[in-house]
């Protein structure tokens, strides 16, 4: 993709990841519009970068994300980068009492939200480029945020077929699998160890540059090239499994 002079629309555009490839996309000369539940965040960020157009949407109803589209297509109709960042993770037990409601929160927002929302945008006669936010534990899942590696898995899955489903439109497809970096994700606190996001976007800018359909970063980099028995061998390391 051309790193200057798109009209981007990020989901979940105010925080973590998705507020660090808001402000570099802004840096580079875009126009970025972002969502997200959260007034107040999202006004936080239009503050300090006025530029930004934002718009509260909660991506987990139908109703919501088909306004999102129809906004776009009144006032935004030469959109042409569909940023899919938006998500939730839910640490929680199989036998917890809420365990069914939270894992169909997370298929909402995960899943349902970012697969519909394709759909729609493909429609647009500008959109040539769409960005999935995928995660490492899609390729080894975390046993403690079961639901949530499944929701990424699925994505990956489906980002690797839509790379290919949308060729004949010239919509070029590219994945962003992070791993663990340092944002409020599962909740504050569950992620301080890990790597700033201004590292993060510094290599993800790096590899959009080069051409890069597939974005990894560290422990994802060595992940996602690794075979069977080392995938084997990391869930058990990851999950405690002897
Ligand atoms: N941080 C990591 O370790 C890590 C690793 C791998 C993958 N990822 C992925 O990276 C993406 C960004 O996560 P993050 O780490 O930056 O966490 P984050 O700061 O919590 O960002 C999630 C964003 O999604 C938005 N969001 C959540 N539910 C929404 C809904 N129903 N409707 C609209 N917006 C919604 C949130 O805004 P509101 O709450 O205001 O709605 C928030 O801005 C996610 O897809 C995550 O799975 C993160």
């Amino acid at each position: 993709m051309r790193i200057s002079s798109n009209k981007i629309l990020i989901t979940g555009g105010a925080t973590g990841i998705g507020l660090g490839l808001t402000e570099r996309f802004l840096k580079e000369g875009n126009t970025v519009i972002i969502c997200g539940r959260r007034e107040s965040v999202l006004k936080e960020v239009s503050e300090k970068h006025p530029s930004i157009i934002t718009k509260k949407c909660d991506l987990s109803i139908e109703g919501e994300r088909e306004a999102l589209f129809q906004w776009i297509l009144a006032e935004h109709s030469n959109l042409n980068v569909l940023i899919n960042n938006a998500g939730i993770q839910q640490w929680m037990s199989i036998s917890d009492n809420d365990f069914t409601k939270r894992a169909k929160d997370e298929i909402s927002v995960n899943i349902e939200a970012p697969v519909h929302l394709t759909s729609l945008f493909i429609n647009l006669k500008s959109l040539n480029t769409i960005i999935n936010v995928t995660s490492g534990l899609a390729l080894v899942p975390m046993i403690k945020v079961a639901v949530y590696s499944a929701t990424k898995a699925f994505f990956h899955s489906f980002t690797l077929s839509l790379r290919q489903l949308l060729k004949a439109r010239n919509i070029e497809v590219i994945e962003i699998i992070p791993p663990a970096i340092n944002t409020d994700l599962g909740g504050k606190g569950i992620h301080d160890s890990a790597p700033p996001v201004s590292d993060f976007i510094e290599a993800v800018f790096e590899q959009i540059k080069q051409g890069k359909a597939e974005i990894t970063f560290g422990f994802t980099d060595s992940i996602s090239k690794a075979g069977p028995e080392d995938l084997q061998k990391t869930f058990n390391r990851m999950n405690g499994i002897n």
